[in-house]
């Protein structure tokens, strides 16, 4: 039968370049302009997903200027273990998920840094792991790249690495025995002798671990690399669908891949990205993301739609619909999975400028409407099955968070799709997780001798 609990969806809430994804959003009314190096949003924003009893804050990071500084913030600037360390103080319940790329640290860096976290927050913390993808962030860290199958490698012996560094110091090592002078047990503080071809740690790890073992494991990552480390070794992904038939065969796959793993896709949670515009009407929010991408780069936007419908729009007039004998021979480019939807928000007659502003061209599926209607979107992909989470990004910084919180979290709540109050204190908690403090096979096997 079931539960209350096997109804409700997970949550976790971003805020890129403290403001969101669009590329306008620091020129936004009221925006902090130079919102992505002001720790207090950050802050306020953990806050605020917190209030909204979601299960996480989420830092994504690529440390690189990799846009068009000229135009926008960075995606990333701060370090974001470092914002993390300061939402830790100013929160109690909310899961603090952070990136660490496998490509650009040690694994006793990584170990050591997320164990400090997680021990700051009392068992929040989550690591996100991921490759890097080619290109300026890798570029910031080595003189020779490594190819993509080093990389793959590498990343697999820095999980490992990691996740034995954190099972060297076992749960019942500290004694604090002030009588007889035991502060710990050495004999469960053991080195890992970790030696593979591209890293290499002798261990201990240096604190014991938090009230939930370690932290729970995200992975981001596109490519058959990320998909197999989702299926075999993650606890959550992040993903970034285009559409919601994409989503519901991509969770459909990995069930399937994690059953074939001996792994239970119930103890799995995929965040699927979400870009959220509210507004007081449909026609207010279409008007809102219409205002936003003017901020932008309408141009190049109007561009990549002809690309998408192959036809020549540049030269029409984008408050008008696409004229009728140009849509005849219209069709949905095939190689973007997004194309469909544009192509059917062309049809429906709605100006070019409409089409756009429905988002079929942004890096998120965009829910936008008014509260209620954007409720109806989150079950509808939910009962759909896309695997139970979704990574909210708001369209502009912390009014539109507070607005999501305030409006759009107490319909889901009473629609029991969302709970209404934290019922543990951990991030594994939160996602139904069991503790756990190393690979698994470290929990059983006597911790031997040191060297
Ligand atoms: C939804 C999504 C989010 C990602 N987030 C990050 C990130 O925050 N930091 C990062 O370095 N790479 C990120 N990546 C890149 C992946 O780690 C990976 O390198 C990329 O998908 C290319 O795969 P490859 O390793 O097979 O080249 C992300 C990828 C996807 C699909």
């Amino acid at each position: 039968m079931s539960t209350n609990k096997d109804r409700q969806m997970h949550l976790v809430a971003q805020l890129p370049s403290g403001q969101g994804i669009e590329q306008g959003g620091w020129r936004w009314p009221g925006a902090d302009k130079a919102a992505f190096i002001n720790e207090d949003i950050y802050v306020k924003g953990a806050q605020l997903a917190e209030k909204g009893k979601l299960d996480g804050f989420f830092l994504t990071d690529t440390p690189a200027v990799y846009i068009n500084v000229k135009e926008m913030p960075p995606h990333h600037s701060f370090d974001p273990l470092m914002l993390t360390a300061l939402m830790a103080k100013a929160t109690e319940r909310i899961g603090l998920i952070t990136t660490m790329s496998t490509s650009l640290n040690e694994p006793y860096n990584i170990a050591r840094a997320m164990r400090t976290l997680d021990l700051f927050s009392k068992g929040r913390a989550g690591w996100n792991v991921v490759t890097t993808g080619a290109g300026p962030a890798l570029l910031n860290f080595y003189s020779g790249i490594l190819n993509h199958d080093e990389k793959h490698a590498r990343s697999t012996e820095v999980w490992e690495a990691v996740l034995k560094l954190w099972g060297s110091w076992h749960k019942d090592a500290l004694k604090l025995d002030v009588d007889s002078g035991v502060f710990a047990d050495d004999t469960l503080i053991q080195p890992i002798n970790y030696k593979g071809k591209y890293v290499t740690t002798k261990g201990p790890i240096n604190m014991p671990p938090s009230e939930q073992g370690m932290p729970v494991i995200f992975t981001a990552g596109g490519g058959n690399y990320g998909y197999d480390f989702a299926a075999t070794k993650a606890d959550a992904m992040y993903s970034n669908p285009p559409t919601l038939e994409y989503a519901t065969a991509f969770w459909k796959s990995m069930k399937a891949s994690m059953k074939q793993a001996g792994r239970n896709p119930d103890q799995f949670t995929v965040f699927n990205g979400i870009g959220v515009s509210i507004a007081s009407s449909e026609k207010e929010a279409l008007e809102r993301r219409a205002a936003l991408d003017e901020l932008g780069d309408p141009k190049s936007r109007l561009r990549y739609l002809g690309h998408m419908l192959n036809i020549p729009i540049t030269g029409l007039d984008i408050d008008k619909a696409i004229p009728p004998e140009l849509l005849e021979i219209a069709y949905p480019s095939p190689s973007d999975h997004r194309s469909k939807y544009a192509y059917d928000l062309a049809k429906k007659n709605f100006t070019i400028r409409e089409v756009l502003a429905h988002g079929p061209i942004n890096y998120h599926p965009i829910f936008m409407g008014t509260p209620e209607s954007i409720a109806d979107k989150f079950q509808q992909w939910f009962e759909a099955g896309v695997g139970k989470g979704f990574s909210v990004v708001p369209d502009s910084g912390l009014d539109s968070l507070t607005d999501f919180v305030e409006q759009v979290v107490p319909i889901l709540q009473r629609r029991g799709l969302l709970r209404e109050e934290y019922t543990g204190s951990t991030l594994r908690e939160h996602l139904g997780l069991p503790y756990q403090n190393g690979l698994p096979e470290q929990k059983t096997k006597t911790l031997i001798a040191k060297n």
